[in-house]
């Protein structure tokens, strides 16, 4: 034991000349030569692999090579595991657990003795909790994304995960799609490991570290599979011991100039909108004040060069191919849109690490005055249906559909909407506006990503592809319509989404950034004052927890009680 690491926070546990000493190393230690407490940096690798969570069923893997990098470079390694959610099958929603896990992460670092930690980071909910968790301890980090699964071939086309599952239900259910073609798609979707392989919320997600800092260039595009992925994975072990060394903890990394890189990156990756409440909650933890309405101003002037499914026709391997995250960026950054002066986890600047990056497909990553859409980012609506803001992605939506003024078929829930979607004698027309209400935070609960509701069987089969949907429900980031999504307040807790009716004309104009209810104000008292929340979906354990102190998507869906960093100091031993 070196005496002279003591200020390091392993040391409390590891250096200890008494009988606590003896048990931390003794017990821990199993397997591994006694000299190995020298006081060297203690490296957690915080694991959400999962058979349960697909995207990540590599990471046993990843992580051996994280720990490669961390051995040679001098530090001691220790993989754990947090709770994993898998975006395709966790009930009800896998956002409903995001908090959960990000608890989960910050008491296992702050709990343990670690000195830095390796995030690995996969499917959709699994980045942002992590960081969240990792954020609140304000321990220094690394996170590493599993990267994209393989193209999808489907009859000798590419297929995009979900993007193209959307788009092949909506074939069937207009009649012209067998559902013969539709099972053989099935299996022709995932080829490999790795996040769905469209910039869905996964793809964004591992974009928005990279642009934040907090990961290596390269860290969102590089396929799974790839072995070039498991190479970073080793240099990442190496690097984290060395930012130990330096004590480079997140706060130094996630600051308001990276979160305003991530939010115009956003703009130009035509990232999900979920990007937009894990951002949010993100910076919440750090004590960075990102608003809603920083995400419509950073992303206005930024156009979408990356054309990518489900905005465009590409998928994530055609993007790595052509350079990835750093190619964006360099564009970005040499037309003056980001600051280039951030630092990043791998000690050079956004600038240095993106300067000479080439663009070796001008077709998937796009000159910056050919953009596949001139604004891209995400527009934030206000107007009296959303007081507290709602959000639209014009890149996924129809250009025609961008102002629109049309009649409200409501859904009062999503069990509603299933019952009734499909009846012919539904009173609905192309130019109706969907509404869909109860599905936000308190109100889902957990807010589940049925935003981009499918539209009436009915129309669909007349030709119509999409229609104004308007709900306080997030959407998948692989889909697309033109869905107004996160509205808030939400319908549960009394929002005016709630006292919306069948035949209310709503007004769309995204271009004024307006969503607006021509209903007066009366009769909006009216409504409100017989308005009564719907019963609780469900009773007790977490789901009472979250329910009670879940914030609404404006402040990124976070619980009230987790917002800030509580840092990495424990005030008691454990004997
Ligand atoms: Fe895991 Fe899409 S379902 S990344």
């Amino acid at each position: 034991m070196n005496e002279a690491k003591k200020g390091r926070r392993s040391a409390a546990w590891f250096s200890k000349l008494d009988k606590d000493g003896f048990i931390h190393r003794s017990w821990v230690g199993r397997g591994l030569p006694p000299d190995v407490f020298d006081g060297r940096p203690i490296i957690g690798i915080c694991n959400t692999w999962s058979e349960l969570t697909p995207c990540n069923a590599h990471f046993r893997e990843l992580a051996d090579h994280v720990k490669r990098g961390v051995w040679e470079a001098g530090g001691l390694p220790f993989e754990f595991p947090v709770m994993s959610t898998g975006e395709t099958s966790l009930r009800p929603t896998a956002m409903l657990f995001r908090n959960l896990v990000s608890m989960d992460v910050e008491e296992s670092i702050r709990g343990n003795p670690i000195d830095g930690v390796v995030l690995l980071c996969g499917c959709d909910k699994t980045t942002p909790s992590l960081v969240m968790g990792a954020a609140s301890c304000d321990a220094p980090a690394i996170a590493l994304s599993g990267g994209p699964m393989l193209n999808g071939m489907y009859r000798g086309q590419p297929l995009g995960s979900g993007t193209d599952v959307w788009r092949f239900s909506e074939e069937m259910r207009a009649g012209r799609m067998t559902s013969k073609e539709f099972f053989e798609a099935e299996s022709c979707m995932s080829r490999s490991t790795g996040v769905c392989n469209v910039m869905g919320t996964a793809s964004t997600m591992a974009t928005m570290i990279e642009a934040l800092g907090i990961a290596f260039p390269q860290n969102a595009a590089i396929p799974a599979v790839d072995s070039r992925r498991y190479a970073m994975a080793h240099a990442v072990g190496r690097r984290i011991v060395e930012m130990v060394n330096q004590d480079i903890r997140l706060s130094k990394i996630l600051t308001r100039a990276a979160f305003e890189n991530a939010i115009r990156v956003n703009g130009a990756v035509g990232g999900s909108t979920n990007a937009v409440i894990h951002l949010l909650a993100i910076a919440g933890r750090v004590g960075v004040d990102v608003s809603l309405d920083d995400w419509d101003r950073l992303g206005r002037d930024v156009p979408t060069i990356v054309d990518l499914k489900p905005s465009g026709r590409f998928l994530m391997e055609e993007f790595y191919y052509a350079g990835g995250v750093p190619t964006v960026m360099r564009a970005l950054d040499e037309h003056g849109l980001l600051h280039g002066d951030a630092m990043t986890v791998n000690g050079r600047t956004v600038t240095e690490n993106v300067s000479d990056a080439p663009n070796y497909n001008t077709e998937v990553i796009r000159e910056f005055d050919k953009p596949l859409v001139a604004s891209g980012g995400i527009a934030v609506l206000h107007g009296n249906l959303a007081p507290d803001g709602a959000v639209i992605k014009p890149s996924a939506a129809s250009a025609s559909l961008m102002k629109h003024r049309g009649r409200a078929v409501v859904f009062t829930s999503i069990e509603d909407y299933n019952a009734r979607i499909n009846d012919p004698a539904l009173d609905v027309d192309k130019d109706c506006v969907l509404v869909l209400q109860n599905c936000g935070p308190v109100g889902y609960p957990g807010m589940a990503e049925v935003g981009n509701f499918g539209l009436p069987p009915k129309l669909l089969k007349t030709g119509v592809t999409d229609m104004v949907r308007i709900s306080d429900a997030r959407m998948s980031g692989t889909a697309y319509g033109t869905a107004v999504l996160h509205v808030c307040p939400e319908a549960a807790v009394g929002g005016p989404l709630a006292l919306v009716r069948d035949g209310d004309l709503i007004e769309l104009d995204v271009a004024a950034r307006r969503l607006h209810l021509e209903v007066d104000d009366a009769e909006l008292a009216r409504r409100r004052a017989a308005w009564s929340a719907p019963p609780a979906p469900m009773i007790g354990g977490y789901v009472h927890l979250y329910r009670t102190h879940v914030q609404q998507a404006n402040l990124g869906a976070d619980l009230d009680f987790l917002r800030g960093s509580r840092g990495h100091a424990v005030p008691r031993e454990s004997h």
